[in-house]
């Protein structure tokens, strides 16, 4: 399946794959604020970092005036990290003033995200933070005497609820309200806690415990049965696609090899080769500078596998030849 993004969210992409000027992939060599969300074994993870204008006599008055990202390549990470960028420097912020920037912010740049990807926006927000904190750390800025608590990463300490993302329950509990989820899929969707083994849902403790913590008990009805085993929040029905043949898969996956994928890998000196094809199964291996990189591996599975899901079949696993 192939996610219905908004043309703004296709056209921010395509501009940063293609290192149009104006565009903010990279990285700020030295930089005053200095942040990262996520981890890479969860298929997601964002560097942003930030130049200031130095206030010769008020940090606190330092103005933000370049900002850059690094991120594994979905297309809404990539737009929403763009669209972080893209906000920050057009608003002339302060670092504090930066942190009013909110998931919604980012969400409406775009025109919309699926909701299953409402995460991308959420991990821009919380790598400002970070970046944030970090420049307060460089700078002497006391935070807190600005009535400012980071409820990020720092909050990551405690009980973990979710064991597949390691989330733990402040974490969580900050996000719900945060954030303003109502159910579990909600959750799923901004910070992906839940979204994979499930056992989490409605274990003692666990996410729907969470929120009925902070929004009060669902009504007796709503409730997973004792006897019964948890079962998911109920999804509705989707309509199954029809299989590709085996020639429009091989010309979707050129296709998004061309559009999306061989960009980014030329970046780096680096290409693709599409060896074969077999069902679901794409063969294949990465040339020029990407070829000896420490990263293949993980450039293959995140980069490359997620890309093709995300592009022309969620089927579609990527093997290294
Ligand atoms: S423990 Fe939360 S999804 Fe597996």
């Amino acid at each position: 399946m192939a996610w219905e993004y908004s043309e703004k969210t296709r056209q921010l992409f395509m501009d940063a794959v293609h290192g149009k000027p104006g565009t903010h992939m990279g990285e700020i060599e030295d930089p005053d604020g200095f942040g990262e969300h996520g981890s890479i074994v969860c298929g997601d993870a964002l560097r942003f970092s930030f130049r200031v204008k130095r206030h010769p006599a008020d940090p606190t008055q330092d103005v933000i005036t370049e900002a850059r990202y690094l991120t594994f390549g979905c297309t809404s990470a990539i737009a929403a990290s763009e669209a972080l960028c893209a906000i920050i420097e057009a608003g002339g912020f302060t670092p504090l003033q930066a942190l009013k920037v909110t998931n919604q912010e980012i969400v409406k740049y775009l025109d919309g995200l699926p909701n299953q990807k409402v995460h991308c926006s959420v991990m821009g927000a919380e790598a400002l933070e970070a970046a944030v904190f970090n420049w307060a750390q460089k700078r002497g800025v006391d935070l807190a005497k600005h009535g400012v608590t980071l409820g990020g990463e720092k909050d990551n300490d405690g009980r973990i609820v979710c064991t597949c993302f390691s989330l733990s329950e402040p974490y969580i509990k900050a996000k719900i309200r945060e954030l303003n989820l109502h159910s579990i899929p909600e959750i799923t969707n901004a910070i992906k806690a839940g979204g994979a083994c499930m056992s989490c849902h409605h274990a003692p403790g666990g996410l729907q415990d969470l929120l009925d913590d902070a929004w009060g008990p669902r009504p007796t009805s709503l409730k997973a049965s004792p006897t019964a085993p948890a079962s998911p929040e109920p999804v509705a029905p989707t309509s199954v696609p029809a299989p590709l043949s085996a020639w429009q898969l091989g010309k979707k996956v050129e296709k998004a090899v061309d559009d999306y994928i061989r960009p980014i890998l030329k970046k780096d000196g680096g290409d693709i080769e599409i060896v074969d094809i077999k069902d679901a199964l794409i063969y294949c291996r990465l040339k020029g500078a990407c070829a000896g990189c420490a990263g293949a591996a993980t450039t293959l599975k995140l980069m490359v596998e997620r890309t093709l899901k995300e592009q022309v079949d969620e089927r579609i696993r990527v093997i290294a030849v």
